[in-house]
């Protein structure tokens, strides 16, 4: 089936019930107390509190990464005794950029745990390492003992990011911008779209996006500009000979990234691998059945997110078939007692997000839409776990104002364009919605008209616009002209 291109609002246009639109999207009250979804707290300091000299140090990273994440009032510690705190920790650290203020996720204090480990291990020199595939600066984090726990994706390594180390997709921006990238995402806000993933994730109870949230770091090992090298060393060689000159420095050390860190899963293979494998040797019913249901759950996720890059090698399966040893018979191995469980492993969700339906050229289609798990009806249960939620406008609005408060925190966050974003998200809710209450297939699914739900900007209404007789998924495998991410 083809993919009609124009995205032309045609002629029905539905009303649909909706809270007023407001200026500013309302900080609900427990939201307020804490921090954005996914995001850290920065503990800042208040200005007149900040050392004095070296202004433009206190960015967090000479790239302009200087945006403040949400302050944290009402954290349980006032602005100015966190700002008291921020300095003795500082001052304590040798101010050698050390991110321990900056991560402080007070309601999830195992994850605050790990982020602690990774600091840990980078201060004494285990540091993070970058994954040698893929197309931007990506690493995988580790404990003080090189056990690998996390994979961090900082903002400005991403593929577009200024400080990818990977010069190809700088050189396509720069050259060829209209041929290259996806023109539907908001620019090097990959890190907000992978912690945004886990927020839908959590929020449906889906369980198959790895806990990912919004961190800083710093480490040697990531990519810096010569110039922030440089500025480190001339500091750090100031602090030897002038420590007096250089306590007004806000910071020796390299400059912390801000990315978004997703804990490491353990035993899991790319799904390319193992789908291979069940083709040749099927799985045993119940199996079977778990892996449905799994499949169902990463497909709810992509279709909600508008995931663009979900290829069958950015989901990853854990298969263990264990045998728990309970042999009845010696020989016949069909006595031999095993339990098996499959799970799947959503990563990968940087591209997702867009603020338009992509164009019909490049639809960046599903690619789970062409394995047989796609032609069987979503199960009663899937529909169960999330349809209540779904058909909920509370709970979509709530889901918008929680990604809301993740998003904004970028500098480079626009609120017209993440409205935009929501459009579509609550679009694709709406088609999921129905989908799921008429029984259909996820390849029904990826059939379904395109679709986007806008906030109107005068009334209390909002408005579903029909986007012609669109399709979001193209059904035939010639691959877009020019290739991308
Ligand atoms: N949470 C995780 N747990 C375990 N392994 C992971 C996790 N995230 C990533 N990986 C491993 O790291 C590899 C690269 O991860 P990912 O695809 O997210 O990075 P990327 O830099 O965006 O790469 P690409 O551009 O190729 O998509 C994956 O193929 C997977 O093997
Ligand atoms: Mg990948």
């Amino acid at each position: 089936m083809a993919e009609p291109g124009a995205e032309e609002p045609d002629e029905r246009l539905l009303l649909l019930e909706e809270p007023p639109p407001q200026a500013e999207l309302p900080r609900r009250g427990p939201q307020s107390a804490r921090a954005a979804p996914g995001g850290a707290v920065r503990q800042c300091g208040e200005p007149g509190l900040e050392e004095v000299g070296d202004s433009e140090d206190s960015a967090p990273e000479g790239d302009g990464e200087d945006e403040p994440l949400l302050r944290a009032a009402g954290s349980g510690r006032g602005r100015r005794a966190g700002a008291a705190w921020d300095r003795e920790r500082r001052a304590a650290a040798g101010h050698t950029g050390h991110t321990a203020d900056m991560n402080i996720f007070l309601d999830d204090p195992e994850f605050a745990e790990i982020i602690l480990r990774t600091e840990q291990a980078i201060e004494c020199g285990v540091f993070p390492e970058r994954i040698s595939q893929g197309s931007s600066g990506s690493y995988f984090a580790k404990d003080p003992k090189g056990k690998i726990i996390g994979v961090f994706k900082p903002k400005s390594e991403e593929p577009y990011g200024h400080l990818n180390p990977k010069w190809t997709k700088y050189f396509h921006k720069i050259c060829c911008p209209c041929c290259f990238g996806r023109g539907c995402l908001v620019p090097n806000q990959g890190y907000l779209s992978e912690a945004g993933a886990y927020l839908v994730d959590e929020k449906l109870g889906l369980g198959v996006v790895p806990k990912t949230k919004v961190v800083w770091l710093v480490s040697e090992t990531f990519n810096y500009s010569a110039i922030d090298r440089a500025k480190s060393r001339g500091k750090k060689y100031a602090l030897e000979k002038v420590p007096k000159v250089a306590k007004k420095f806000n910071r020796i050390g390299l400059p912390p990234k801000v990315g978004s860190f997703q804990l490491f899963v353990e035993g899991y293979k790319e799904a390319d691998y193992w789908l291979r494998k069940f083709e040749a040797d099927p799985l045993p019913e119940n199996t079977r059945k778990e892996f449905q249901s799994q499949f169902e759950r990463l497909v709810i996720l992509d279709y909600v997110i508008r995931n663009t890059d979900r290829g069958n090698d950015n989901w990853l399966v854990r298969y263990e078939k264990q045998d728990d040893g309970l042999d009845l018979s010696d020989k016949d191995s069909q006595w031999t007692i095993t339990k098996e469980s499959i799970k799947i492993a959503a990563i990968d969700n940087g591209l997702a997000f867009p603020f338009k339906h992509p164009d019909e050229w490049r639809a960046y289609p599903f690619h789970w839409a062409w394995l047989p798990q796609a032609k069987v009806p979503f199960s009663q249960e899937t529909r169960d776990l999330v349809l209540p939620h779904l058909s909920d406008m509370n709970f979509v609005q709530d889901l918008c104002e929680d990604l809301y408060e993740l998003f904004k925190t970028d500098k480079g966050f626009d609120k017209a364009t993440f409205e935009n974003q929501m459009s579509v998200m609550r679009g694709q809710i709406l088609n999921l919605t129905q989908a799921l209450k008429d029984e259909k297939s996820p390849i029904q699914l990826v059939q379904m008209p395109r679709v986007i739900v806008e906030r109107s900007s005068t009334g209390s209404q909002g408005r579903i616009v029909h986007l012609g007789n669109a399709f979001t998924q193209t059904f035939h495998s010639r691959k877009p002209f020019f290739s991308s991410w």
